[in-house]
């Protein structure tokens, strides 16, 4: 390979040594190095033209007979008709968990675990399907949905069929009991994983539940349905409810439930938290987030810059711990943006269902919109935008080029809103107290991503950073051991972990 192209774009390191030329890889190459031949997904599941509601262990027409379409994003082609729950419907549903609770409550935790055993192993049986299923319903790409998603379903339960007959020892001292029905509210980011993350630990606890999926990716949380049919769980453990926001505030009124769990937008959380306050009900909020990664210039710079791009690039930036903030000490800045901008060239965007692509779709038409609306803003406000450079778009279906801004003030809109898409802001800092006085300064805290070659640096800076998760020299990775959940507006409680069984045990 020859370096006789790359640019001579030149930076300086700490130590004011300057840096050999950037090579510039798609010059270098006529842009032809990292293309891949096409590599599709062979299989691809049946899906019925319409699915009912998931109550009682039956699948039921709903009262309304009103039906919304699910499409895939990448191609706007509808894959199939699905029930809208109303009052009526969620009420069945609410009953349904009601009955069922004093047996599966009773069951001897033992008896509960294998249940969830079953689960977990009937997701790895039919991984493919599901895989394939979540990237057409949603646009992730199918190496996530493959690698990530549905691995972690069914670790997810794996974990909590474990947990199920040891509850007296995750809390010494302790009588555990169930809290009772729980009402589940999930988003479109990860839907059979937030589904898993819902399920598992609210069934191991011996509680039973309702769950409703988002709108444009329910029918993984279908397929679930069937596998707690498949695997015999006793009728109404488990209630499946389809819909859109009026469905979720019917669960979330509903005056039979017990526990309600949600995760989304802090707008909606701040709805839901104002309904179950004068209630009995408890509450545990997964919200949004304004996550920073901070880069010092003592770290690793590729291994930070491979961090970076999982942190936002991943799922398009469809996760609320994106690490949607950059902060970049400022003798490395230079050599952090030259090094991001040839990264980022060589990610394939595109068809989600080609197992070489790292960018898929965006999950609707409308977040589409909303990422559009914050690149637009970004420039007006005077950031300068840099493009991912790869080849066009496809022409039909919801895509967005990843990016990132440079030249971002903190008040600027990108720096403060969270964007959910693969719409990166970096700045630049000087000293540790700096970087993290400014990581601070967001009304979220969910997450942080710290960078450097220095233990101590690392302890003193994750102490000090208000967020529920700090990833050292990593990012984006996830554990059903490890609790997940935020700070501040981005929300309260924690899923996962020992922690994660308190939001289901009275
Ligand atoms: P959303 O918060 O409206 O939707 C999440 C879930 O809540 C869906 O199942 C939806 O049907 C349900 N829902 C909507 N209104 C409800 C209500 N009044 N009562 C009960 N349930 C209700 O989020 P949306 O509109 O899909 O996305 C908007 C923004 O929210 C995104 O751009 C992103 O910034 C953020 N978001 C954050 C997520 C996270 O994981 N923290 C997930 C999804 C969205
Ligand atoms: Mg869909």
């Amino acid at each position: 390979m020859s370096t006789a192209a790359g640019s001579t774009n030149r930076s300086q390191n700490a130590a004011g040594v300057q840096a050999p030329p950037r090579l510039d890889l798609r010059a270098a190459t006529g842009g032809g190095l990292f293309e891949y031949a096409p590599a599709p997904e062979s299989v691809r599941p049946a899906i019925a033209d319409r699915y009912g509601l998931f109550i009682n262990g039956r699948f039921t027409d709903p009262t309304s007979s009103k039906r919304f379409t699910t499409i895939n994003p990448a191609t706007e082609a509808t894959l199939s008709e699905v029930a809208e729950a109303n009052e009526a419907d969620v009420d069945a549903a609410v009953r349904a968990a009601r009955d069922a609770l004093p047996a599966w409550a009773g069951l001897p935790g033992k008896e509960r675990g294998k249940f969830l055993y079953r689960i977990a192993r009937r997701l790895q049986e039919r991984a493919r399907e599901l895989a394939v299923l979540e990237t057409m319903d949603g646009g992730k790409p199918i190496k996530e949905s493959r690698d990530v998603d549905i691995p972690l379903a069914a670790a997810h339960f794996f974990h909590h069929a474990g947990w199920a007959d040891k509850l007296q020892y995750a809390f010494p001292g302790r009588e555990p009991r169930p809290v009772g029905v729980c009402g589940q509210i999930i988003p479109w980011n990860f839907p059979l994983l937030m589904a898993a993350w819902k399920i598992a630990p609210a069934l191991a606890c011996g509680n039973t539940v309702v769950l409703k999926p988002a709108e444009t990716t329910p029918l993984t949380a279908l397929r679930l349905a069937e596998i707690c049919d498949e695997i015999g769980l006793p009728p109404g453990v488990v209630n499946i409810v389809t819909g859109a926001g009026a469905t979720g505030a019917a669960i979330v009124n509903h005056p039979g439930i017990d526990k309600i769990a949600f995760t989304g937008s802090t707008e909606v959380g701040k709805i839901i938290a104002k309904a179950v306050a004068p209630t009995h009900k408890r509450l545990t909020l997964e919200l949004g987030g304004k996550s920073a990664n901070i880069i010092f210039e003592d770290a690793s710079i590729d291994q930070a810059v491979e961090g970076i791009i999982e942190g936002i690039y991943f799922n398009q930036g469809h996760v609320c711990c994106a690490g949607s903030r950059l902060f970049v000490q400022e003798s490395v800045l230079d050599r952090v943006i030259g090094k991001l901008k040839d990264r980022m060239s060589t990610l394939r965007v595109g068809d989600p269902l080609d197992k070489n692509t790292d960018v898929g779709a965006i999950n609707s038409k409308a977040q589409l919109a909303t990422i559009g609306k914050y690149l637009e803003i970004g420039s007006k406000e005077g950031a300068e935008r840099h493009d991912c450079g790869t080849a066009d778009l496809p022409g039909k279906g919801y895509f967005c080029r990843p990016c990132f801004f440079t030249g971002v003030q903190p008040s600027h809109t990108i720096a403060r809103e969270e964007i959910f898409g693969p719409v990166l802001a970096v700045m630049s800092f000087r000293t540790p107290e700096e970087a993290i006085s400014r990581a601070n300064n967001t009304p979220y805290g969910l997450a942080a991503g710290v960078w450097t070659d220095k233990g101590s640096k690392i302890f003193d800076t994750a102490r000090r950073l208000d967020a529920g998760v700090v990833w050292l020299n990593t990012y984006n990775k996830f554990d059903p051991t490890s609790p997940f959940g935020g700070f501040k507006e981005s929300g309260f409680g924690r899923e996962g972990g020992r922690h994660g069984l308190l939001a289901y045990l009275a």
